[in-house]
């Protein structure tokens, strides 16, 4: 695993195989606050469900899958969690009306994939993660969105740095 900051808000993670992704998921499950909102951003296959099922882990739930066929899914781990996956809404207003941002209110950090297709996502607790990559290495660029998280963001920054480190 690699890890490099790009600014204050923003750094990259490059993982080299799924379990790494796992790894870096658990590592920011660990993060987690009331309000998080997580966008999941990049095509089929880059390990959006993959670094979702390392933040399961560390909340305590087992068997996190892709909730793409019923798009959203709680959980009521040690931080309430939502799932959500947009790849089948059928246009942009659907995301709005999916409540999430409710559910944000109510306390739950939420992560979701395919987060392209919402437009008008909420920035206060925000943090997007673009997934890219070929064969068995992924980029996930971080870029903190919202204010309210800078000391969340920093200190998730420091702990990915740290596994990068300790696995080289
Ligand atoms: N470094 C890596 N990180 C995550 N997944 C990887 C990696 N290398 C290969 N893969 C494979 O890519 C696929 C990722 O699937 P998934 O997590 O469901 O992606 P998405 O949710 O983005 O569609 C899996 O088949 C996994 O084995
Ligand atoms: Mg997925």
């Amino acid at each position: 695993m690699r890890f490099q900051r790009c600014s204050d808000s923003s750094f990259v993670l490059t993982t080299g195989s799924p379990d790494e992704t796992f790894a870096a998921g658990r590592i920011t499950g660990g993060h987690l606050c009331p309000g998080m909102l997580l966008l999941l951003k990049g095509s089929l296959g880059m390990g959006k469900t993959r670094f979702v099922q390392g933040i399961g882990d560390a909340l305590g739930l087992h068997g996190v899958k892709s909730p793409t066929f019923i798009i959203m899914r709680e959980y009521n781990g040690k931080t309430p969690f939502l799932h959500a996956d947009l790849y089948r809404i059928e246009n942009k207003n659907e995301a709005d009306s999916l409540g999430i941002e409710e559910y944000l209110d109510d306390g739950f950090a939420a992560a979701v994939e395919w987060a392209e297709r919402w437009e008008t996502p909420p920035s206060e607790k925000r943090i997007d993660i673009e997934f890219s990559g070929s064969g068995d290495e992924r980029l996930l660029v971080f870029t903190m969105n919202g204010c309210k998280i800078r000391e969340e963001f920093t200190a998730l920054a420091d702990d990915l740095k740290s596994i990068a480190l300790t696995e080289e």
